[in-house]
């Protein structure tokens, strides 16, 4: 009976889903980027699309193959990601951004290969990129809006903080400097937060698991489906 309940409870819901690092070009061979695998949003991606969900995953590069079912729009800058986002913002119900979004990128892209020059060494004028989650709020009109926030110190202050400034309907925080899950790994530790009282703390699971008890609680935050 519950999974019955639970194999349709999507249905209708249009979810867009962004996933894995941004890689910000360097010159024509060299980038910066992060450790992100792109695991827990490609699982919530197929999670949601198992439940009936319309579901579109915007990607930075990963080694992870498309779920079925599920529109992959690739993209690689933190610029590129903030266009494919909007773009695809108003027509959502829910908008999940698990991306690891690079905080700054190369104030001018090289057109050659820099070379060396002796034992030189070569400074980068990094730029801040756009705060994508922010410029969403902006657009807001029904969405769910749900970021998530990978900290090393003060989890849960941070986290409330994000969730604030980035107008969030919830923020899945976790802890990074734990050992054995988040970054490349199948499992994650998480709390979901709301608010200062409302933190649910969820044990070490997979993030395939994660994502089934995340889906729950986003689906409890929508309004009614229209139409
Ligand atoms: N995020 C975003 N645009 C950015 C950076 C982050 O939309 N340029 C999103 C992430 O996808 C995540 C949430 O904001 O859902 C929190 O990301 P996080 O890196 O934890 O927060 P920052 O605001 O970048 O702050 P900092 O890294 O300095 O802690
Ligand atoms: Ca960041």
């Amino acid at each position: 009976q519950k999974h019955l309940a639970q194999a349709e409870d999507w249905t209708g819901r249009r979810l867009l889903v962004t996933a894995g690092p941004t890689r910000e070009p360097i010159d024509p061979v060299r980038f910066i980027t992060n450790h992100s695998s792109g695991k827990m949003g490609y699982a919530i991606a197929e999670a949601a699309r198992k439940r009936g969900a319309v579901v579109t995953l915007i990607s930075g590069p990963t080694s992870l193959d498309a779920p079925a079912g599920v529109e992959v729009i690739p993209c690689q800058r933190a610029s590129e990601m903030r266009d494919r986002v909007l773009e695809r913002f108003g027509e959502c119900d829910v908008l999940v951004m698990t991306a690891a979004v690079g905080d700054f990128a190369p104030a001018d892209i090289h057109k050659e290969k820099i070379k060396k020059s002796g034992d030189q060494p070569l400074l980068l004028n990094l730029q801040p990129t756009p705060d994508i989650l922010k410029e969403v709020a902006a657009h807001k009109t029904h969405q769910t809006v749900v970021g998530f926030a990978a900290e090393s110190e003060n989890v849960v202050q941070s986290a409330l903080g994000k969730l604030q400034r980035k107008h969030l309907d919830l923020i899945v925080a976790n802890d990074i400097s734990a050992p054995g899950i988040g970054f490349q790994s199948d499992f994650n530790q998480v709390q979901l937060i709301r608010g200062a009282d409302a933190i649910e703390v969820l044990p070490r699971l997979t993030k395939r698991e994660v994502a089934g008890i995340l889906l729950d609680r986003i689906r409890d935050l929508m309004p009614p489906a229209r139409g």
